[in-house]
């Protein structure tokens, strides 16, 4: 490939008042266009239903953001027909001009950057800063994933063969067939063009279901795609019921994989079911599975105590704590655990809560359903250790939680082991720092982790001993960066695919070996 070295597209910086004023800008802008309708993708078909998933703003629930078509199982049954078809050509676009897409549809996402952090804003509660990164993020995945079908592409450079006289040999790597995406709404932009521009510039294509919170940003990005003249065919749009169109299609003989994106409950359906072989299948379907995280912050007597105070915070109330990367625990040892505790309620109290758009430090969660299940966390958290902030809800009109602090908990509670995905940090008292990495080992996820210390030899051992697929040390355990962290966890965190690394793109292809003789 000619394209250069790939590099991070680097954050907007909202202290200067020319991005201050450029945000606010494409904010007007996006409003001038909220409550639209929009279709499905099928083929070169815009099918526009009866049916619509409403998309409001968590923030201002009187406010829609669009209307979106919702595909049943008709319109299921022909994005998979479309889909198939479509896979038969695309598969035989060469790698180099499938990548040059998503470098098109990079360009143009970076010349619109405010415009879809501003959807992001308004359609998912993002502050500023929180917006601004998942679009970076965007940008990155589609000039990292780019960059690597054209590595991958270089016959016998990413796997050298060993040469033997009389023959030549050749490894090259070709795509799958059509597989079902299903991003999730927490990462509205950056997870769903991963996922979906990672299968596509691989060769296959795929049926795209987005989270039902959040489709009009996903909407955006298709969108996009159209606009940079990707065939039709190749992303197919399907907004609709897990429950419905994602069963249905996790269960079809025509699908090849399913890369999934949200909680461990619906990974491990979907995984279950693609496990039964249907009638007429002939492979056994591939399932790319990231889900939940209990992630945490151990902090030993060594530690710089503001920074990891610091990063407790950042990490378990950015973007109000709906991370799978969020650091839902601190596990503190005890010499030092009264002063970072402090350190972190003093932090945690200038947090201000309120609209999104106004760019307060934190904002609604998602939903409804969301809202409840976590102020019942808030009322499990409240018998499992001593209340020291937050705890209920928080005003607006939408769903508001207080940031909230559960003191003193004993590493077998509910809120240590639960996966809550909302503003709900849990402190644990450790003896020494050898205990306080023996409690955050001890959960069923495996997704991100820090240690706080000084000593060489603790942190030898803590690199060692801890146990998930992302492990930081003096620093936030959120905020992974394409190219630089690849990202993905262990045991019921998921398959590990490590999203943003080089290991990515293979989970979307099938080498094939020829060998011919001379
Ligand atoms: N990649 C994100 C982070 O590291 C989570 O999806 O925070």
């Amino acid at each position: 490939g000619t394209a250069a070295a790939f590099v991070n597209e680097p954050f907007t910086d909202f202290s200067q008042e020319e991005n201050k004023s450029a945000m606010k800008a494409a904010l007007n802008k996006v409003k001038q266009q909220l409550g639209r309708e929009y279709p499905l993708h099928i083929g070169s078909d815009r099918v526009m239903t009866e049916a619509k998933e409403r998309s409001i703003n968590p923030g201002k629930v009187s406010e829609v953001i669009g209307l979106v078509s919702k595909a049943s199982i008709n319109e299921a049954d022909r994005a998979m027909a479309a889909a198939l078809q479509t896979f038969d050509t695309w598969k035989k676009v060469p790698p180099t001009e499938r990548a040059e897409y998503l470098f098109k549809a990079a360009e143009l996402m970076r010349q619109r950057k405010h415009e879809f952090s501003a959807w992001m804003v308004l359609e998912a509660g993002k502050n500023w800063a929180e917006a601004d990164a998942d679009t970076a993020e965007a940008i990155d995945f589609m000039e990292f994933y780019a960059r690597e079908m054209v590595r991958l592409s270089a016959i016998n450079i990413h796997q050298p063969l060993t040469k033997i006289n009389g023959e030549v040999n050749r490894l090259t790597y070709i795509p799958l067939g059509v597989g079902v995406v299903i991003p999730p709404w927490n990462f509205p932009l950056a997870i769903c063009v991963g996922m979906t521009t990672a299968a596509v510039v691989s060769g296959n294509t795929v049926l795209l279901k987005p989270a039902s919170t959040t489709p009009v940003i996903a909407a955006k990005f298709v969108e996009l795609m159209q606009e940079v003249g990707l065939p039709q065919g190749v992303i197919n749009f399907i907004p609709g019921n897990g429950s419905e169109i994602g069963d249905y299609l996790t269960s079809h003989p025509k699908v090849r994989f399913i890369s999934f994106t949200g909680s461990k409950e619906v990974g491990l359906r979907i995984n279950k079911r693609a496990a039964e072989t249907a009638d007429g299948q002939i492979w056994i379907k591939r399932v790319v599975a990231e889900m939940g995280g209990k992630d945490g912050i151990v902090v030993d007597e060594t530690a710089d105590l503001d920074q990891a105070a610091a990063a407790i915070v950042a990490s378990a109330f950015g973007f109000q704590g709906q991370k799978c990367s969020a650091g839902s625990r601190a596990i503190i040892v005890e010499d030092v655990y009264d002063t970072v505790l402090d350190n972190v309620l003093e932090l945690t109290s200038k947090l201000k809560s309120g609209l999104p758009e106004e760019n307060f430090a934190v904002g609604p969660v998602i939903d409804q359903k969301s809202y409840d299940k976590i102020l019942e966390y808030m009322e499990i958290g409240k018998n499992e250790g001593y209340l020291v902030a937050g705890g209920s809800k928080a005003e607006g009109n939408g769903y508001y939680l207080q940031p909230t602090i559960i003191a003193d908990v004993y590493p077998k509670a509910r809120i240590m082991q639960e996966e809550i995905f909302g503003p709900v940090l849990a402190v644990a008292k450790a003896k020494d720092w050898k205990e306080a990495i023996e409690i955050f080992n001890d959960t069923e996820f495996g997704l991100t982790g820090s240690f706080f210390s000084k000593n060489e030899a603790r942190i030898s051992e803590a690199l060692q001993e801890m146990h998930c697929g992302n492990l930081y040390i003096n620093r936030k355990c959120t905020g992974a960066l394409v190219g630089v962290h690849p990202f993905g966890g262990f045991n019921m965190s998921g398959t590990d695919s490590k999203a943003g690394g080089h290991d990515y793109l293979l989970l979307f292809t099938q080498a094939k070996l020829t060998s011919r003789k001379i």
